[in-house]
């Protein structure tokens, strides 16, 4: 009794399955090619963001701050130039709370104070700068806009951050400012400024 109630349901889901089979081959083979396919394209996509992190001044950091976003940005050179920049932004809000960070700390002497809140100055400004430069490469042309004119002042903005860079590391000089202060400071703002010298060569290279 038990045989039959089982045969019944068998020879159905054989019926079933002959029909079935073919569709669910059919999906389980367009799933793997679209796999194969998003592995490729995502492997071309990193490939472009090498390729183009090659030239630029520091190609390791490069590549390690923007690999991430290769699937974004898509083998798009004005893709990559935003989020260069926007890794740079990020990366100069970073520092800002690092240093805000040390400011708050006890048994700093007057100079070390004076140093610490020139360099927040600094990055505030590239902050500004960068958000600037992201803004307009993001409207690169939109609406008539002049587009050698806002490669322009995207280029200067980018080199005002590695000045303002500088000029904050540079305050160290001559001063009697601790270790404890100046490397924490100093990691922050040359990371900021190897990102923003990285961004610019991408969009020195960049043609219109
Ligand atoms: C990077 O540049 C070097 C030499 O300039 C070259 O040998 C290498 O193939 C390049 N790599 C990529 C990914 O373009
Ligand atoms: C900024 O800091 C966050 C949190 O620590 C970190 O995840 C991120 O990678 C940093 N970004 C950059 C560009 O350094
Ligand atoms: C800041 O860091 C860079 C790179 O790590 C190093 O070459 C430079 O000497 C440091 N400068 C100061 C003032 O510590």
């Amino acid at each position: 009794m038990g045989a039959q109630t089982f045969t019944t349901p068998t020879s159905n889901s054989h019926h079933v399955l002959t029909f079935l089979l073919p569709i669910l081959l059919l999906i389980i083979m367009t799933n793997m090619q679209t796999t194969v396919a998003t592995s490729s394209s995502s492997q071309t996509y990193k490939t472009y963001v090498k390729t183009a992190c090659n030239s630029t001044t520091y190609p390791l950091i490069c590549y390690q701050s923007l690999s991430s976003y290769a699937s974004k940005i898509k083998s798009n050179p004005r893709k990559l130039c935003i989020y260069a920049l926007s890794v740079t932004l990020q990366a100069s809000k970073n520092a800002s709370s690092a240093v805000s960070k040390l400011s708050k700390r006890g048994g700093l002497t007057p100079t070390e104070k004076g140093v610490i809140n020139d360099c927040l100055e600094n990055i505030k400004e590239s902050i500004d700068e960068l958000k600037d430069s992201v803004s307009s490469m993001n409207n690169l042309g939109v609406k008539g806009a002049d587009v050698q004119a806002q490669l322009d002042d995207i280029k200067t903005w980018a080199s005002a951050v590695i000045t303002d860079d500088v000029t904050c590391t540079d305050g160290f000089d001559g001063l009697k400012v601790s270790t404890a202060v100046k490397t924490p400071i100093n990691n922050s703002i040359v990371y900021v400024a190897r990102l923003a010298s990285n961004a610019l060569s991408l969009i020195d290279s960049l043609s219109y």
